[in-house]
């Protein structure tokens, strides 16, 4: 039974495996070259929380710039911040440079998962991603849609996050010690394209003779999720501040490792997801208000009103004019994209 449920799964894999750039076909020899294990990190680190077509233009930029982990080690901060600019949780960006160089500095990947689990920004998932995908070696890989799957296998009532562990315990006894690569993208793929959320599709299932959720007759009831938390409303205000006739506008770097932190911003007036900001602007003037715009965070929603004024001087601190034509290559966090759209269409 045991063994019958990766092999299931596995022969399903060699007839349905997604296509993706950064993938070998099902049942490929793991290739001997050094850009194969950054290759992987690097979509794992992407995908982390991101879907696969979010994903798929970043992963083609990263390793068109950066062939190599070497080559992103070398990077500077602005020019990698900028490169992820829009992908989100911007912690991951200033992990994967860490990362790089930390690796670039050790003269590889270690291809095992607990060195992998010490690296800068790779926690259990990914440390056990990357060993599988990269390496061929054993390791029990769980993310949301493995969870899924597996909570639906084995009936796990408990509810999440308790449930983790349990999964995870569930998840190891089906783990095959060949093809280990193959076996986690086959529960990924099963669990985005089959054992979906909502309607899961049982009929195109290889699993579904030996799911224990399927036979309870209702499976999209696993795994239990705890009651969603309201997430809190923030106000804050960026700030537009050109010269030039709106030619020029001033952008700051945004502090150490704090939101958004080391990303190219407009100044705002010192909001953070803990509290409204202040108001304050940079400069005293006579400053218009534009409107707002909403954005959502994991952790709170933020309506950020924007509110410009066209002067011949520099506030006070770190920042730089940037032509307003090239501000797509700015690199601005999509929250500081969007109220630059808005200062344009509205200025
Ligand atoms: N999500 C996270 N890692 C993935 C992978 N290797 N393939 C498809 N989806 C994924």
């Amino acid at each position: 039974m045991t063994a019958s449920i990766s092999d299931h799964l596995l022969a399903w894999y060699d007839r349905n495996a997604r296509d993706l750039p950064w993938r070998l076909p099902p049942g490929s020899a793991l290739p001997d070259d050094p850009a194969w294990p950054y290759r992987v990190w690097l979509s794992e680190v992407m995908l982390q929380q991101t879907t696969v077509a979010a994903v798929k233009p970043y992963f083609a930029k990263f390793t068109g710039i950066w062939p190599t982990v070497e080559a992103l080690a070398a990077a500077s901060d602005d020019d990698v911040m900028a490169a992820w600019a829009g992908l989100g949780y911007y912690s991951r960006a200033r992990n994967l440079l860490k990362c790089a160089r930390a690796v670039a500095e050790r003269g590889g990947f270690p291809s095992n998962e607990a060195e992998l689990r010490a690296l800068p920004g790779l926690g259990d998932y990914t440390a056990a991603a990357v060993a599988a995908i990269a390496f061929g070696q054993r390791a029990v890989v769980v993310d949301a849609n493995v969870e899924r799957v597996v909570a639906r296998l084995f009936a796990i009532e408990e509810p999440l996050p308790k449930a983790r562990k349990a999964i995870r315990a569930a998840a190891d006894t089906i783990t095959p010690y060949t093809r280990a690569g193959d076996f986690a993208q086959a529960m990924m793929d099963l669990g985005s394209h089959v054992c979906t959320s909502r309607a899961p599709r049982c009929l195109l299932c290889p699993l579904a003779e030996a799911c224990a959720g399927r036979k309870q007759g209702e499976p999209e009831r696993l795994p239990v999720k705890p009651p969603k938390k309201a997430v809190p409303e923030r106000r804050g205000t960026a700030f537009w501040l050109t010269r030039g006739e709106g030619a020029e506008v001033w952008l700051v770097t945004r502090p150490g490792e704090g939101m958004l932190g080391g990303m190219r911003a407009l100044p705002d007036d010192g909001w953070t997801a803990r509290k409204d900001g202040s108001g304050e602007a940079p400069l005293a003037g006579e400053w218009r208000t534009l409107g707002a715009v909403r954005h959502g965070f994991t952790h709170a929603s933020l309506t950020l009103e924007v509110r410009a004024l066209e002067t011949g001087q520099a506030p006070h601190g770190e920042g730089q004019w940037w032509p307003v034509a090239s501000i797509g290559e700015a690199g601005l966090a999509t929250l500081f994209a969007k109220a630059a759209q808005l200062a344009q269409a509205e200025a």
